[in-house]
């Protein structure tokens, strides 16, 4: 019965075009089974990035990761994304064309510990790097910083192993801090941010970024000293 509603539900929904040329169930059950395979990649990602950052704090003495957020991208940003690029709307064109399915964001403390955790988890064997985007070093003009990862990394499923892509997004907590905020005001202004503005978020990345490097020094500082009264 609940099944029932709910396949009523999906064929009245205005973005039904994606079940189109499928038999209802099937396409319901194919789909279901994506985004299970999709969230398998998220636990992947995230358990290894815990393992490093445990590993790092007994090594190191030092957390590198403040803490980490994931997201499977909703039917509608996907219908949204694929019809904004002009692209085929099926269960096929979503696996060929679209890597940020899966997406995990890392929140660092240093920037230094933003290109650790990088390195660390591409190196790892069974993780392919696809596409490695640097704002950190190349910002973005409105001022945007963040390094982008897409990873590919297998999936052992019952009968198959599925290498499935998951979009990696890692930060400092200042540029997180930074994204979020001018997300939420792009979002305020419809995306239309007057050019008084959009200055103003320039200068603030500009002031954040030399805030990182800064708590970078200190941060190294600190460790130095520290070594040195161990010895
Ligand atoms: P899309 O994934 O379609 O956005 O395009 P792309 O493949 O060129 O991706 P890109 O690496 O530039 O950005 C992907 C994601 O990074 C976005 O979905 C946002 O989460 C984040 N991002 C990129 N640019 C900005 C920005 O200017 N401001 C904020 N707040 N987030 C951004
Ligand atoms: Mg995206």
């Amino acid at each position: 019965m609940a099944d029932r509603i709910m396949q009523k539900e999906i064929i009245s929904d205005p973005f039904s075009p994606v079940f189109a040329n499928y038999e209802i169930t099937d396409t319901l059950q194919e789909f279901l089974a994506l985004q299970q395979i999709y969230e398998a990649g998220i636990k992947e990602v995230k358990t290894k990035l815990e393992i490093l950052d445990d590993e790092f704090k007994i090594k190191h003495d030092h957390n590198p990761i403040h803490h980490m957020e994931y997201r499977l991208k909703s039917v509608r940003s996907i219908l949204g994304k694929l019809e904004k690029r002009g692209l085929e709307v099926s269960l096929e064109s979503i696996v060929i064309n679209l890597t940020d399915i899966a997406g995990v964001r890392v929140i660092c403390n240093y920037v230094s510990d933003v290109y650790k955790i990088a390195d660390m988890l591409i190196k790892q064997s069974d993780i392919k790097l696809i596409k490695k985007k640097d704002y950190i070093k190349h910002p973005k003009n409105n001022g945007y910083r963040s390094l982008h990862l897409v990873v590919e990394v297998p999936i052992f499923l019952a009968e198959k192993v599925q290498p499935i892509p998951v979009e990696i997004q890692i930060r400092t907590i200042a540029m997180d801090f930074w994204a979020s905020l001018e997300h939420h005001l792009r979002y305020k202004a419809d995306n239309e941010v007057p050019d008084g503005v959009r200055d103003e978020l320039i200068e603030c990345a500009k002031t954040i970024s030399n805030l990182d490097y800064k708590m970078q020094g200190i941060y190294e500082e600190l460790s130095k000293s520290k070594k040195k009264n161990l010895v």
